[in-house]
């Protein structure tokens, strides 16, 4: 297939890793040489429950023999989709009881970016530098790394960055401010959480000033960093939740979340505020609800915690200066950017898939699934320590 591959699909890199996938079945991927491969990303971070888990795959089944698209979103009720509403809300603060279902992580980013110009009548949004909340253009507006950006301005205008964890920048946040979008951790910058109730201070800023504070928990959210919402750990409640990533258990969709009252804005003056023919699709939609309803019913969100632990305990080493991240989503920094390309490489060629972070080249990405045993966990350090050694 590798030469059909590079001739007909669009490539995102000059190199990509091609491997030939024969199937997948939970921690490990196969290639058509049936080599195995031990998971320890997840599709960055998307199989929460790794690969074809039973009631993932059975749910998608059932839900084939009754019916697919039937609607677009918002005119017919389906069950798929209502449940997994009201699971996110029952596992959600309070207020932030309404969900609109999309269908990618970047499509939550744009309705959220949308629903906090509406909802303010203001325009101005803050955004950090660093950030990554997806690649449409309005979410590419609002990440910040101009290196990425300068080849396809004009974005959107309207927004100011500030730097994440900067107290002082937070007096930026005025009240011509719309929303604030801050991942709780910032991913492609190099998994590097809120120091000093920093998230606690940009919400009690926007409180003040009457802005909307958006925290992206597309891939710290549903269970990844030991709580359902990545920001349960650091005392902080947003206005609107954005998701996506774990929360399909390996199948595409999104969500932004926020309170009935606000959401409710985007039905009129105009009504269609926002509008898509395949957001919660039902197939998708009953994925996702036996994705959340395993993660929740199961003991999987403190396991991180626990699995984050060993990793840690294991992966002791000279050459890794730091390991970063909260629960199942940690990076190993070392000391330059070629160190830790190598280790991916060699640990792909002793069937470890590991990958790199967006914007920080001395990181190597750890989001395993949820599901990852302690001996995949053991098995998997064994091989990068290993690797460490023969490059050193
Ligand atoms: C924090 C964050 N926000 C947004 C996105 C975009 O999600 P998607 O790729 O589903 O559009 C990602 C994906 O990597 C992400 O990590």
């Amino acid at each position: 297939m590798k030469s059909d591959f590079f001739k007909y699909q669009a490539q995102t890199t000059p190199h990509p890793l091609a491997i030939e996938i024969s199937h997948a079945q939970g921690s490990y991927i196969y290639d058509q040489n049936q080599k195995q491969y031990l998971d320890f990303i997840a599709g960055i971070s998307a199989n929460s429950l790794g690969h074809n888990h039973p009631s993932v795959t059975q749910s998608i089944k059932n839900q084939l023999d009754k019916y697919t698209h039937v609607m677009v979103y918002g005119e017919f009720i389906q069950q798929p989709q209502l449940e997994l509403c009201k699971i996110l809300a029952k596992n959600s603060p309070k207020n932030l009881d309404t969900i609109y279902l999309t269908n990618s992580g970047t499509e939550a980013t744009e309705g959220a970016l949308k629903l906090t110009k509406r909802y303010t009548n203001r325009s101005e949004i803050i955004a950090c530098k660093n950030a990554y909340h997806g690649n449409t253009q309005g979410a590419m507006s609002v990440c910040g790394a101009e290196e990425q950006n300068r080849a396809f301005r004009p974005l959107i205008p309207g927004i100011k960055f500030i730097e994440f964890n900067n107290i002082l920048n937070l007096e930026l946040i005025t009240t011509e401010t719309a929303g604030v979008i801050i991942e709780t951790i910032q991913g492609g910058a190099g998994f590097i959480e809120p120091q000093n109730n920093y998230l606690q201070k940009v919400q009690q800023r926007c409180n003040e000033v009457g802005a909307l504070l958006i925290l992206d928990e597309i891939q710290t959210g549903i269970g990844r960093t030991g709580t359902f919402w990545g920001f349960e750990n650091y005392d902080c409640t947003p206005d609107i939740i954005i998701t996506g990533k774990g929360l399909g258990g390996g199948m595409p969709i999104g969500a932004f979340i926020s309170s009935n009252k606000i959401v409710a804005t985007l039905k009129e003056n105009p009504k269609l505020g926002h509008i898509t023919t395949f957001g919660g699709h039902p197939v998708i939609a009953a994925a996702a609800l036996a994705t959340v309803k395993e993660i929740t019913k199961t003991d999987l969100i403190h396991q991180t915690l626990e699995k984050e632990k060993l990793i840690r305990k294991l992966l002791i080493h000279p050459e890794i200066i730091e390991i970063r991240g909260k629960g199942l989503m940690l990076a190993l920094m070392v000391k330059n950017e070629e160190f830790a390309s190598q280790i991916i490489l060699k640990c792909l060629e002793k069937g470890l898939l590991l990958f790199w972070l967006l914007f920080e080249g001395k990181a190597v990405r750890i989001t395993p699934p949820l599901t990852i045993s302690n001996e995949e966990i053991k098995k998997g350090c064994a091989i990068i320590l290993e690797v460490i050694d023969e490059l050193v």
